[in-house]
């Protein structure tokens, strides 16, 4: 990928970037975690709920598909996905958008040399927004830029959605991790009553315990060096107070927490932390980020099977995963290799299922907001539940 016509752009430090990616105060592409504060997050995590309640039956999921039918998406994902792509997929299907996609660029003109600036700039022709998925660390960055240039010149030009860049940036799987934790961290359950919730309970054994995303204790392993999704996910926690971060990883350079990661978490307040046996810190952590030893980026995919991958230190055994504090839950953004055996599915801390599932609820509330059409679904959410009785605190 040549992207020497956006080196300098490219080459700038992120805080100067950011309102490149913005309009009025709302996102104009999703490029970077760094785009996202904590109103933000919150807003969407709202917004996700709603998504998600209104698409719970045919009367209200009309409504939802009835916001974006005049708008069309193009899914332009030139490297390996199953869950980005299928629920963006999801989420266009949930809002009425009707989609297109380019998976495998031997089957469009980039093989006859055509440039994938060019191919970028007729899905803008095309297409009202476009979410890609590429192995070039810094090409949807830099689609971006084309964007923000054709719209310099009033010509035509579309957001963009980054859906996983290189080893560096997988801002909307750290916005769909967020979700899950701020669910799991509410502590709440249908089951509660104004006497006794699931809260009070896990306090019995943790005092300390929290709702919410401030003071806890965060643990990830697997390949930290090269894993897009960790990247963008501790860039998201840093925004939270009284944060801890325990790294886990091989003894391999390029497994390793990267040293400016580490340099720009320590600046924004969070405990960094390294270790090299997942067994060193499960009982400790208030949710562990699981991934996998990410071997495509080796060019000889030496690392699928290497020593780094079948470790035991880097495998969340169900033995471990029972010694981990009750309440801690699991994720891991998938696919899995070795990492997580089977077993472990059925313990309850495992929530890396329904973090999957809740894609599609972040990636429609997401299109929601770019299309600015956040605001119907929240009025509309009002209308259709402002009856409903609040089982925790017993008022309307
Ligand atoms: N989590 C994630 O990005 O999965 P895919 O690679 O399957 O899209």
């Amino acid at each position: 990928m040549d992207l020497t016509a956006y080196e300098r752009r490219l080459s700038r430090p992120t805080r100067i970037k950011l309102p490149e990616f913005q309009r009025n105060g709302r996102l104009k592409h999703v490029i970077f975690a760094d785009q996202f504060d904590r109103p933000m997050l919150e807003n969407l995590d709202t917004l996700s709920n709603m998504v998600r309640e209104l698409a719970r039956d045919r009367e209200t999921q009309l409504f939802l598909r009835d916001l974006l039918p005049h708008k069309r998406a193009m899914l332009y994902f030139t490297q390996a996905s199953t869950r980005t792509f299928l629920s963006f997929t999801a989420a266009c299907q949930l809002l009425g958008m009707p989609i297109a996609e380019i998976r495998d660029p031997s089957v469009s003109s980039e093989y006859k040399g055509e440039s994938p600036f060019d191919s970028m700039r007729m899905f803008s022709s095309y297409f009202d927004l476009v979410v890609m998925r590429t192995a070039a660390a810094g090409f949807a960055e830099a689609c971006a830029y084309l964007m923000n240039d054709l719209d310099e010149f009033n010509e035509r030009h579309v957001p963009v959605v980054n859906g996983g860049s290189g080893a560096d940036e997988h801002p909307t799987q750290a916005l769909l991790d967020i979700h899950t934790i701020q669910r799991c961290f509410e502590f709440a359950s249908e089951r509660d009553s104004s006497k006794r919730t699931r809260f009070d309970d896990y306090r019995k054994t943790y005092p300390d315990l929290t709702r919410g995303l401030d003071s806890k204790v965060y643990g990830f392993c697997g390949d930290i060096g090269r894993g897009r999704t960790v990247h963008s996910l501790a860039t998201l926690l840093a925004l939270y107070s009284d944060v801890q971060m325990h790294f886990v990883s091989p003894p391999d350079d390029r497994m390793r927490l990267p040293g400016p990661m580490r340099e720009s978490l320590s600046a924004k307040g969070v405990k960094v932390f390294e270790h090299d046996s997942l067994a060193d810190i499960v009982e400790n952590v208030d949710l562990l980020y699981m991934t996998r030893i990410q071997w495509e980026h080796d060019k000889d995919n030496s690392g699928r099977s290497g020593p780094a991958a079948v470790d035991p230190n880097f495998v969340l055994t169900p033995e471990l995963a029972d010694r981990m504090k009750s309440y801690a839950p699991i994720l891991h953004p998938f696919p899995r290799n070795a990492e997580i055996p089977f077993e472990v599915d059925h313990n309850s801390r495992a929530m890396y299922f329904r973090e999957a599932r809740n894609g599609m609820w972040v990636r429609a509330a997401l299109l929601a907001h770019l299309f600015d059409v956040d605001g119907l679904i929240v009025s509309h959410h009002r209308e259709v539940f402002s009856h409903y009785h609040d089982y925790n605190t017993g008022s309307k």
